[in-house]
């Protein structure tokens, strides 16, 4: 490999290190207009009436809309419609921030005016605000019961598995929400062009979602709709389904007046409106061997859905699989349940569902290392999967399967017998600061799987211009994650041109065909792939039309350094662009990769969930000062199983913000609501890690056991490199007190309480 697995200059670095890259909200057109939302701002009652008669006359308002002014469908829904756009007078508000009208004017403080002037009377109901209270349905916030959703694996005999074990380990666990917290806050521009067509700037992570879910609401075709992903400022999930819902309400406004209409989110609306990481409660009774081998898994997962049900059944999926850890277990009985609540709706997070069963899985192997007197490294080992194992929905690897060797991986970079043994001795010596070691083995279903396969295709275009520069255009998106320059290393592999000459330009939907959403780590493998045989097709044309013009072999022309060879001929990439241009080469291709067909059986959750998985392994050092409850990582040691790294520092990268994002999960990060009301609402007081937290070293290391369908063996890294840390980080903070924590984020409070009653 010449360029893959190379350190290569991030493509889009420089612009946006200069700050020249063109975000959403440096978007302005002529005859612009500014939207204003009007939020419920109560967690559940009846809309009654909303009269907005004076706040129409206020100067600079142009247009006031409710639900009546909707052309199209006002409703939302990925799994199914639960959800209005705008909220009609008759009908339920179900969380704070429903929203009952947007406002167009000419300027912010129009709006502000027109906002105060708007009269809403609402019908308080009294509010479902907890897991617990939801699934009593005493109160129902949605749909005929709060427990919307149900998925499950039956699979093998459980209660054999528990009558047959020597230990058995039974625990609750509870996890919080997590806000995305993207740099880039949610933003809109929707401009109504004369010739008839919508055009949507957007920061988002799925063009096309924006691009069916705006056509429904106004009842327009999907080829008058252009979508035009603009550069994103992280999205981690968080613009997977929201831009939908925020671009609706730009394109809403813009439909009606005939005016580029602009919305950019405050950090309070986006915190308040817009998806979270599923807080979720979970109950497990797992059955071990003396040896530390499962025998069997048993497991009730609640998430709280909030108000509408949006991704999480999808989320639920992803729950579902991960439930039994990256372990290879027989007797498997996973239940979880998606419960509506009148609290924020949540959806994807980097992770989609799996942290939160992770965390309570990876508790469970240390307490049942502890019991056995194993040691945690080794417990994990000795249920690893490996090839020709089954996972715990009995799928049966048969390549890439790489666990072990992330393991013994981090086991010796870490020297991990030694760290042990120097981590004792300097809590021997140190009464209130105590260091904790925290291992995590975790994996990783790439892309949609099962559930998703409809969606699993993508698209690639490609064409070399006449002077050698060449333009990628594919469908998924870059959001921070480095796909761009992903992809432009698998180009400039195949074609040997320079990666500074390949451009890859943003999705627009008009222009490329629906390639399915950028999520579940899936860009690399699905965009890769289509945009490694469009590549191979470019080359094709390019090496035919060469071999018959010079006379030579195939096999005798080689692109390598930015230059063609041809026999003893050598001319640049540049002379051989121009050559084939003048002479009717077709320099332009396609690609399309679709998944291979996957065999699940829904009803009991057994069979192929994932086309592949990834494999990783973490071990975190913490440091923790038992009188304030203060908490510091210092360490990390992580390992990933990829298959193939193709663009290495992207890499390196994703895996040192998916070990801090974990992290601030893990120990920091905490919404406070108060009767169904997000408090905080900005970064004041909600807390995510600043530079000062994170770790003093984060050592990364990838195994590569590729993957025959991946380009060049690759699988995925965008999630993973999260959800390693949170159960790593965890477990250590639990071997520092020598107390077993059942909950995230670990509260500071519960460890100075802990030691005040002299239990640590
Ligand atoms: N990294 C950055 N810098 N910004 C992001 O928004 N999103 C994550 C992950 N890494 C994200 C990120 C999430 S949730 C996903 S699904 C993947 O990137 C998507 O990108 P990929 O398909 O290229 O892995
Ligand atoms: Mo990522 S949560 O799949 O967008």
């Amino acid at each position: 490999m010449n360029v893959i697995g190379k350190k290569v200059k991030r493509i889009d670095g420089l612009e946006k290190a200069y700050g020249t890259s063109k975000y959403v909200a440096d978007y302005y057109f002529e005859n612009m207009l500014y939207a204003g939302v009007v939020y419920a701002n109560v967690p559940h009652g009846i809309l009654k009436n909303i009269d907005i008669s004076e706040a129409k006359k206020v100067p600079g308002v142009v247009y006031i809309a409710t639900y009546k002014d909707v052309p199209g469908v006002n409703k939302f829904g990925h799994v199914i419609d639960d959800m209005n756009f705008l909220v009609p007078v008759g009908e339920k508000i179900r969380f704070e921030g429903d929203v009952l009208a947007l406002i167009a004017a000419e300027s912010m403080n129009a709006i502000e005016e027109a906002r105060k002037l708007i009269k809403v009377e609402i019908e308080e109901l009294p509010p479902v605000l907890s897991i617990d209270e939801a699934i009593q349905d005493k109160i129902i916030v949605n749909g005929k019961s709060n427990i919307g959703f149900h998925r499950k694996i039956r699979r093998g005999n459980v209660d054999d598995a528990f009558s047959k074990a020597d230990l058995i380990i039974e625990e609750n666990f509870e996890t919080g929400y997590q806000e995305h917290a993207y740099l880039e806050t949610q933003g809109v521009v929707a401009n109504y062009t004369p010739r008839g067509v919508m055009e949507i700037y957007v920061s988002a992570q799925c063009p096309f979602y924006v691009q069916k879910d705006v056509a429904k609401i106004l009842g327009i075709e999907l080829n008058r709709l252009n979508v035009i992903q603009t550069e994103t400022g992280g999205g981690f999930g968080g613009k997977e389904d929201v831009p939908s819902y925020i671009a609706s309400k730009a394109a809403l406004l813009s439909y009606i007046t005939k005016r580029p209409v602009k919305l950019i989110y405050t950090r309070e609306m986006d915190i308040k409106e817009t998806s979270k990481r599923h807080p979720s409660k979970s109950y497990y009774k797992v059955a071990f061997a003396k040896d530390g081998k499962i025998l069997g898994i048993k497991t009730k997962v609640y998430l709280d859905m909030g108000a509408y049900s949006t991704l999480s059944p999808i989320v639920m999926y992803r729950t579902m699989v991960h439930a039994s850890g990256a372990y290879s277990v027989k007797n498997v009985s996973v239940d979880v349940y998606g419960v509506y609540t009148n609290k924020v709706p949540c959806g994807a997070f980097r992770g989609f569902g799996s942290p939160q069963v992770l965390v309570a899985i990876e508790s469970i192997m240390d307490r049942a290392a502890k019991k056995l007197n194993i040691d945690p490294y080794e417990i994990r080992m000795r249920n690893a999967l490996d090839r020709n194992k089954e996972t715990s929905t009995g799928h049966v690897l048969t390549q890439s399967v790489g666990a072990k060797k992330t393991l013994e991986k981090v086991y010796k970079a870490s020297n991990y017998e030694f760290l042990k043994k120097e981590v004792l001795e300097y809590n021997k010596n140190s009464t209130f600061k105590k260091l904790g070691l925290g291992w995590s083995h975790i994996f990783y279903g790439v892309s949609l799987g099962a559930g998703g396969q409809h969606l699993d295709g993508a698209t690639a275009t490609i064409n070399v211009q006449s002077d050698g520069t060449i333009n990628v255009m594919i469908g998924n998106t870059e959001m921070g994650q480095g796909a761009k320059t992903t992809m432009a290393i698998i180009v400039s592999e195949i074609l040997g041109q320079d990666i500074s000459k390949i451009r890859v330009l943003q999705p627009e939907t008009l222009f490329i065909q629906d390639s399915g959403p950028t999520v579940a780590s899936r860009t690399t493998f699905f965009s890769g792939n289509a945009l490694k045989i469009a590549t191979e097709k470019l080359k094709e044309n390019i090496v035919g039309f060469l071999a018959s013009y010079f006379g030579v072999g195939k096999n005798e022309i080689i692109f390598l350094d930015g230059k063609v060879f041809i026999r003893e001929k050598v001319f640049s990439f540049e002379e051989i662009a121009k050559l084939c241009n003048d002479n009717n080469v077709k320099l332009s291709e396609v690609g399309w990769y679709k998944s291979p067909k996957l065999h699940f059986d829904h009803e009991n959750g057994v069979g192929e969930a994932y086309i592949t998985y990834s494999f990783a392994t973490q071990l975190s050092l913490v440091e923790v000062d038992l009188l304030t409850g203060n908490i510091a990582l210092k360490k990390a040691w992580v390992c990933h199983d990829i298959g193939k790294v193709i663009n290495f520092e992207g890499a390196v990268g994703q895996v040192h913000g998916g070990v801090i994002q974990g992290m601030g999960y893990a120990i920091m990060e905490e919404i406070k609501q108060n009767n169904g009301k997000i408090l905080t609402t900005n970064f004041n007081n909600y807390l995510i890690p600043t530079i000062k937290d994170i770790p003093e070293e984060i050592h990364v290391y990838f195994v590569e056991e590729e993957f025959s369908e991946g380009p060049f063996g690759a699988k995925g890294l965008g999630e993973p490199s999260l959800m390693s840390s949170p159960p790593s980080v965890l477990n250590a903070v639990s071997n520092a007190i020598g107390v077993f924590l059942n909950k995230v984020p670990v509260s500071l409070e519960e460890i100075v309480k802990n030691t005040k009653e002299g239990k640590l």
